[in-house]
């Protein structure tokens, strides 16, 4: 695909139009003046000449990373929260969401639960609540460098015969860096060396301090294994919920968040992604990534087929032309050959900036320092 002709190229880089025809001709490009040369042949052209060369995408052509929520206030309906669990290794995030689950799915269900997703979504006095689960999950810390909106708020799980340890810590970083409301659920206190106040202690030097010693944290002491706690807990994410009443627009082209994907054996690659504006339908063609692709199968975190899934819902879907990364964005796009031109450009912008940097610092380098 032609992006510039030689004569554009050889302006751009103030050089006379033979001495660009030379260069090409010298790396095995045999060229006219008026021959359009594609991106990579005009990077390594500007390569040889010792000049670097930025490509810019036109804001319109990837509206993917510029896209603004701008939807009007009667285009918005109430959607459920999306409650990210953190802490530290072996706290009891993973026991906790289990609890939750098997106090809110019918028995019927639990069976077709697919076990290795990590979102999920339960049904509380007919309000929804969207899980994430993170068990070492490098999917949240993508999350957080893409600055997507994707969890309203976060519960630390700190176990109470623990306390804080280095990854509550972290959490907590993650959590205030993106501006969530934080609960703190006090786990374990079943055990014997439980000590859920030694717990709010240590946490009131991160700023969390529970509302009976006059802070405005939210703790509630939970035994994950014994199911104590667990009403209140969903009780207080309903409540932040409702005081900061999450909403999105139904009613427009899905976009939303990666949250795992892989290469299946029998069905290829599969993505885990999380629904945040609009809502997805079963041959959406969509971008993740720097992949393309249509949606073929739907499925719910309970293993339903679903033909659309609104805001706040995860879903499991395939049809998808490669395995995209964890954390990237998701967006779906009026058809299959506009998908696919601007998974295209994604890719050789990423490669160009791949290329341009040396030393890449990612978002897990930048937390710890914190
Ligand atoms: P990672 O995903 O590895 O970070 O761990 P996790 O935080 O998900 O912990 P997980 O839920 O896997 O629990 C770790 C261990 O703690 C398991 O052996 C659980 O059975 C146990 N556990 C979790 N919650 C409780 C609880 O409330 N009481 C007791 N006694 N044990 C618990
Ligand atoms: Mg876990």
């Amino acid at each position: 695909r032609g992006e510039m002709t030689v004569g554009e190229t050889a302006k751009l880089l103030h050089k006379d139009a033979s001495e660009v025809i030379k260069k090409l001709i010298l790396m095995g490009v045999m060229a006219t003046i008026n021959q359009e040369l594609d991106i990579d042949t005009i990077q390594l052209l500007a390569g040889e000449f010792g000049v670097e060369v930025e490509v810019k995408i036109p804001v319109e052509e990837d509206r993917f990373e510029t896209v603004e929520e701008n939807d009007a206030e009667e285009d918005l309906v109430s959607r459920p929260p999306v409650v990210t669990i953190m802490g530290h290794v072996d706290h009891g995030k993973t026991t906790l969401l289990d609890a939750i689950r098997k106090t809110n799915v019918t028995g019927g269900e639990a069976g077709g639960i697919t076990q290795h997703i990590g979102a999920y979504q339960v049904e509380i006095n007919h309000k929804k609540i969207t899980f994430l689960d993170t068990p070492g999950h490098e999917a949240f810390t993508a999350m957080r460098a893409r600055g997507a909106q994707v969890t309203d708020m976060t519960i630390i799980v700190v176990a109470a015969d623990d306390g804080v340890m280095p990854q509550t810590v972290e959490a907590i970083n993650h959590a205030k860096a993106a501006g969530l409301p934080i609960i703190v659920a006090v786990n374990k206190i079943d055990k014997p060396g439980a000590d859920p106040d030694r717990v709010k202690q240590e946490l009131t030097n991160y700023e969390l301090v529970p509302e009976e010693w006059g802070g405005d944290t939210i703790f509630v002491n939970v035994s994950a294994k014994q199911r104590i706690g667990l009403e209140e807990l969903l009780e207080m994410i309903l409540l932040v919920a409702e005081v900061n009443e999450y909403k999105a627009n139904p009613n427009k082209r899905a976009r939303g968040t990666v949250i795992e994907a892989e290469l299946d054996k029998s069905r290829g690659p599969v993505a885990r992604i999380l629904v945040q504006h609009g809502t997805l339908h079963v041959g959406d063609a969509f971008v993740a990534g720097n992949c393309f692709g249509r949606i073929r199968v739907m499925v719910s975190d309970k293993g339903r087929r679903l033909k659309e899934a609104g805001p706040s819902t995860p879903v499991e879907i395939t049809g998808l032309t490669e395995v995209p990364g964890a954390g990237d964005p998701f967006m779906v796009f009026e058809d299959e050959r506009k998908a696919r031109s601007i998974a295209d450009k994604r890719a050789i912008t990423q490669r160009q900036s791949e290329l341009n940097t040396n030393s890449r610092v990612t978002l897990d380098d930048l937390f710890k320092h914190i």
